[in-house]
């Protein structure tokens, strides 16, 4: 927690999560990075880009729940520049889930962006949208040119001996100059569990790997340069 503390401070995050591909885990990422900051104490705002709103539901249930941290959280569609510059300044840092596909919300959110994380999974269905995204996130670079970009190899294999796969997912990412994070997702029960829950893997409590997981994403993200 200290590091991510120390990667929080002084600076503000606007971190969009998007992609090509449906399912790789651009909502459990949103939502676990939005928990693991709020713990850390960050003044968060989480925003759902996405109309099929997997990520607003979510932190919907957990304040109906009552028993959880509350995540404030709202909807944004079409062109949400607007909206983001409006919340910056009001919230410290904001997590943006924009849904599986190249829309007007995704494109936006990129140009206000500090940050830009793309999961993928170790599949060649997944990969494949590479080549798609590297054209879209060169756009997004051209008029925002100090957003970091990184994918991360999400539900990965746990099986030593698939341990190859992620390592080529990665070299398919950078053979697209897309930058990965060292730091993945494996696949993992707890990541569904605590979705079902409107929790997260650090609430849920029942996999220490997955906590380890989404911390090290979020410190790797934060000070990525
Ligand atoms: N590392 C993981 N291990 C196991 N299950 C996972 C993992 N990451 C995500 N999932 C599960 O995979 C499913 C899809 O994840 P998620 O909804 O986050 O994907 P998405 O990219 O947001 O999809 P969409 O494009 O539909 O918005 C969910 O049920 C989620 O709980
Ligand atoms: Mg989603």
């Amino acid at each position: 927690m200290a590091a991510i503390q120390k990667a929080l401070a002084g600076d503000q995050f606007i971190i969009v999560l998007g992609g090509e591909k449906g399912g790789p885990g651009k909502s459990c990422l949103a939502q676990n990075l939005a928990v693991c900051l709020k713990l850390a104490g960050a003044d968060i705002l989480l925003i759902d880009a996405d109309p099929q709103a997997t990520s607003y539901d979510w932190a919907h249930e957990r304040d109906a729940l009552g028993k959880l941290v509350s995540i404030p959280h709202e909807k944004a569609h079409g062109d949400i520049s607007a909206t983001i510059k409006d919340k910056a300044k009001r919230y410290q840092h904001i997590i943006i889930d924009c849904g599986g596909a190249d829309s007007q919300a995704l494109r936006s959110a990129m140009t206000m962006a500090t940050h830009l994380l793309l999961p993928f999974r170790p599949k060649r269905r997944d990969l494949r949208t590479l080549e798609k995204v590297e054209a879209l996130v060169r756009l997004a670079a051209s008029s925002n040119p100090d957003l970091i970009i990184r994918t991360i190899i999400t539900q990965c294999p746990t099986l030593p001996s698939q341990v190859q796969r992620i390592v080529d997912a990665k070299d398919a990412s950078a053979s697209f100059e897309l930058q990965p994070l060292q730091a993945v997702t494996f696949t993992r029960n707890v990541y569904d569990d605590a979705e079902e829950d409107g929790s997260s893997v650090m609430e849920h409590g029942t996999d220490p790997k997955a906590v380890e997981e989404i911390q090290a994403i979020a410190i790797e993200l934060l000070e990525a340069k």
